[in-house]
């Protein structure tokens, strides 16, 4: 094969070309946002019922039960734990929490440990509570006292800071508290619990954190930094949409206090706390320096239900005040009002908004629902852009979308075969974001099953070099290409703790692990350039594939061998460049994945090479190789 670049750039590359598409499923709870406890405020479930205690455990004889609060914490949440110290009880007794699937305790970190309590009854109590992380066989590895009042029969706020004085390698470890015997016979509710370990930024409520030390490596924050995401396409995705309009995610019920946060039963099958809310999200776009694409609900909902014309105004007006609540003026916005008083009068970045998600799958109804909402919005917004989501012009929608989400979820040879797919649309004016991508399975009549039917468990690197594949299209056509997401990006890999596969960097309580596609991401992400090269076309039902970017000094070269041998490519540069470049390179056996018990079964590897302005370079087979040339 051979390769000639053409020395004036054809167009330039986006700013936004590489980011992440993020929802609540696998990894928000319990994932991304800090907040150790699980089911910390007995949101949405139903007292009495055993399961509402899901995560909780009585300690040593404690009796614990969910209560629908006669006089709750707030109305938001309306039930309590409920603790009643058996007469006579001896020795610690009270209840704890497992964690999200474990608890790192990290002797390098301080914990704040807070909740809600009051006794239902006064009481001539006054002790203290004994907070404390502890595993599952009783060790103590940290703990504090907090006084307690039998006269407090309102809600009160305490709080404890707990730092360990070792790192259990284990990360079965409970969060307990605890009476001593002068509390027995008495009855106590408690509320709102929360155990924070540092977080990124140290945001108050904020993200699991990056620290690197030792094995208690909390990545996540750190696995999606190194990919340098330009944008952060949230809530959703299903999650946005609500199993019904009712249960759909509503922007104002995840901002504010905590305790104001009611969570929602999510779209993927467990409960979101809403803690991970539209201000953390936007805080958190900040400090990644991330933009953010943010979704509107858009009347419709999973169940299929599209609302009809006449019933959308107060969504339409929800989703204004949502933007508000982002960009708004204080002075004349009630919703940017609110953002003020929450502590940031400055409004946010925001220039795209999508309307709804994956809406071909109710493009009848989205024909009025694009109307009216894009319309209204466009007017209330007229500088901000708005993607939609149903299939490019089918149906034909008014106003014109000037942008499109586009999502695909195929096989590696499908990804392979399509790095064209892109070339033939029409410029127009309408740009295109790649909001949805991944290979999920090697079966093109299954791509949704198990894997006993070629469903993949994590990437492959036959699916990562395909996706490879497609990507080199991605900047081929960044005229009109203007951004694109693997999803999903987070799985907390513990059983029963994800709801989807494959993703693009798997986590556990301590741990994260980047996967073969999180490589081919990263190298495309941190070597997108600026400017487009065109260069000899490849082959589009061939398996070698390229793309060629510059800025202002470096040239990258993005070489995909979707092959099972080598490949030998002549690159004709229209450029002096200096000799040495450098060489990335992901390829491995096209079965191989990264996994929690093998986490780096196949990494890049990076090499001097020698090159001239014409030289050779042999691509292994499955590879993705990744040339940085200086210009001389
Ligand atoms: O990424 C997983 C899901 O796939 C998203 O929630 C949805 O938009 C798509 O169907």
């Amino acid at each position: 094969t051979t390769v000639v670049v053409n020395g004036t750039a054809s167009h330039a590359i986006p700013s936004t070309l590489y980011g992440q598409m993020f929802e609540d499923i696998n990894g928000g709870d319990g994932g991304l946002y800090a907040e150790l406890l699980q089911n910390r405020a007995f949101q949405q479930v139903t007292p009495g019922d055993a399961t509402a205690l899901y995560a909780w455990a009585a300690v040593n004889g404690g009796n614990i039960t969910v209560i629908a609060d006669s006089d709750p914490v707030s109305s938001a949440l309306p039930n309590s734990l409920q603790l009643t110290i058996p007469s006579g009880a001896s020795g610690s007794v009270g209840f704890g929490n497992e964690g999200y699937y474990g608890i790192n305790v990290n002797s390098s970190w301080t914990y704040n440990a807070s909740f809600y309590y009051r006794f239902p009854e006064a009481s001539d109590f006054s002790g203290d509570a004994t907070v404390a992380l502890q595993s599952a066989s009783g060790e103590v590895y940290a703990s504090a006292q907090i006084p307690i009042s039998g006269s407090q029969t309102t809600w009160t706020q305490v709080y404890a800071q707990l730092t360990p004085s070792t790192s259990p390698s284990s990360t079965a470890n409970n969060f307990t508290v605890t009476f001593n015997s002068s509390a027995a016979g008495n009855t106590i509710n408690f509320a709102m619990f929360s155990l924070f370990p540092p977080t990124f930024k140290n945001r108050a409520n904020g993200m699991r954190i990056d620290v690197a030390e030792a094995r208690y490596i909390a990545l996540l924050t750190l696995q999606i930094l190194l990919m340098r995401p330009s944008f952060f396409r949230l809530p959703g995705g299903n999650n946005l949409e609500g199993q019904s309009a009712a249960t759909r995610w509503i922007w104002n019920n995840t901002v504010g206090a905590l305790v104001d946060r009611p969570g929602r039963v999510g779209d993927w099958g467990y409960i979101n706390t809403d803690g991970l809310g539209l201000l953390e999200y936007l805080y958190w776009c900040e400090d990644m320096e991330m933009e953010p694409f943010m979704a509107v609900w858009a009347g419709y909902s999973l169940d299929g239900t599209s609302l009809p014309e006449d019933e959308l105004a107060p969504y339409i007006q929800a989703a204004i005040d949502q933007i508000n609540f982002v960009i708004g003026d204080p002075s004349d916005s009630s919703a940017a009002a609110l953002r003020a008083s929450l502590g940031r009068e400055e409004p946010f970045s925001l220039t795209y908004v999508e309307v709804g998600n994956e809406d071909f799958f109710a493009s009848e109804s989205y024909i009025y629902r694009w109307r009216d909402f894009a319309g209204n919005l466009t007017a209330a917004f007229p500088q901000l852009k708005f993607i939609a989501t149903a299939y490019p012009f089918n149906p034909i929608l008014d106003p014109t979308p000037q942008q499109y989400d586009n999502h695909v979820y195929q096989t590696p040879d499908w990804f392979a075969e399509n790095s064209f797919y892109y070339d033939d649309f029409e410029r127009n004016g309408t740009y295109y974001f790649q909001g949805e991508y991944a290979v999920t399975s090697t079966n093109a009549s299954d791509l949704y099953g198990t894997t006993a039917d070629g469903r993949l468990m994590y990437p492959t690197i036959q699916g990562s070099i395909g996706e490879a594949a497609y990507m080199t299209g991605f900047e081929r056509n960044a005229d009109i290409v203007f951004a694109a997401s693997y999803a999903p990006l987070l799985m907390n890999v513990a059983d029963g703790a994800y709801q989807w596969t494959p993703n693009l960097v798997e986590f556990d309580a301590a741990n994260a692990y980047k996967s073969t596609s999180f490589y081919v991401q990263q190298l495309f992400s941190l070597n997108r350039g600026t400017e487009y090269l065109p260069s000899t076309l490849p082959d589009p039902s061939g398996t070698v594939f390229w793309s060629v970017t510059s800025d202002s000094s470096t040239l990258a070269i993005k070489l995909v061998n979707y092959a099972n041998t080598t490949e030998d490519v002549t690159f004709q540069l229209p450029f002096a460049v200096s000799s040495s470049a450098t060489v990335t390179v992901l390829t491995g056996d096209p079965t191989a994945s990264n996994t929690p018990t093998n986490p780096n079964l196949v990494t890049p590897t990076t090499t001097a090479v020698t090159i001239a302005q014409a030289f050779n370079y042999t691509a292994p087979a499955y590879s993705l190789s990744v040339l940085n040339i200086e210009l001389s």
